[in-house]
């Protein structure tokens, strides 16, 4: 067994389904338990939530990028995992992370070397994608790993597009395989 939490805020619900697709990478590895804690619009979460982030063999970070970095709220509990951080509570648990933006690029990999921070922080270990990127001329959105994210899972949501829209297949595709990679790794680890 391995636990596996992802922990993310979504401001209008399309970051929210980038989260829904990384839960069903994770949830679909045998063996796996998945805690789904979405930080609310003040920037909290539930001393549960705290707890089951304690008990946990991987933390997934999410977050749209909302200028050039993790959204308030995120950092806001960012800033309260302070609290494990003193005693080292998520110490040589993995760690990934995925953000949604409107842009193509939109600097969102500040949002993905921010969580990466976080973890070295914490002392955890990072997992990035592990995937190719889709970068030929034939390439598009329906595309595992259009953006080209190594370091995280990075989808596109352009303004004007509903959570009913985007993110789209590729990068929902995407979060679900980190989703994915992380649950294996934290099986294996578990194992020892
Ligand atoms: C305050 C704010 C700042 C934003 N900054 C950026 C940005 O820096 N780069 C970008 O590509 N999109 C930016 N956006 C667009 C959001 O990232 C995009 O709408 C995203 O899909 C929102 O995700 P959510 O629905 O989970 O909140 C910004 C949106 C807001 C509201």
């Amino acid at each position: 067994m391995s636990s596996i939490a992802i922990v993310f805020f979504s401001g209008y619900g399309h970051t929210l389904k980038q989260a829904e697709a990384v839960k069903a990478g994770a949830a679909g590895v045998e063996g796996a338990e998945v805690a789904f804690l979405q930080i609310d619009s003040d920037g909290n979460l539930p001393e549960s939530a705290w707890e089951t982030l304690a008990a946990a063999d991987a933390i997934l970070f999410g977050s749209p990028t909302y200028m050039g970095g993790p959204a308030w709220q995120f950092k806001k509990f960012a800033d309260a995992s302070s609290r494990p951080w003193f005693t080292k509570a998520w110490k040589d648990k993995l760690a990934a992370g995925f953000t949604n933006s409107a842009s193509t690029n939109g600097d969102k990999y500040s949002t993905i070397q921010y969580f990466w921070t976080l973890s070295q922080q914490h002392g955890q270990i990072w997992v990035g994608t592990g995937l190719l990127p889709a970068n030929g001329k034939a390439n598009g959105p329906a595309d595992v790993n259009w953006t080209a994210g190594f370091g995280g899972a990075m989808s596109i949501s352009p303004f004007d597009a509903s959570p009913d829209e985007a993110p789209r297949s590729g990068d929902l595709e995407t979060a679900r395989l980190l989703g994915e990679r992380v649950a294996q790794l934290a099986g294996r680890f578990a194992k020892g």
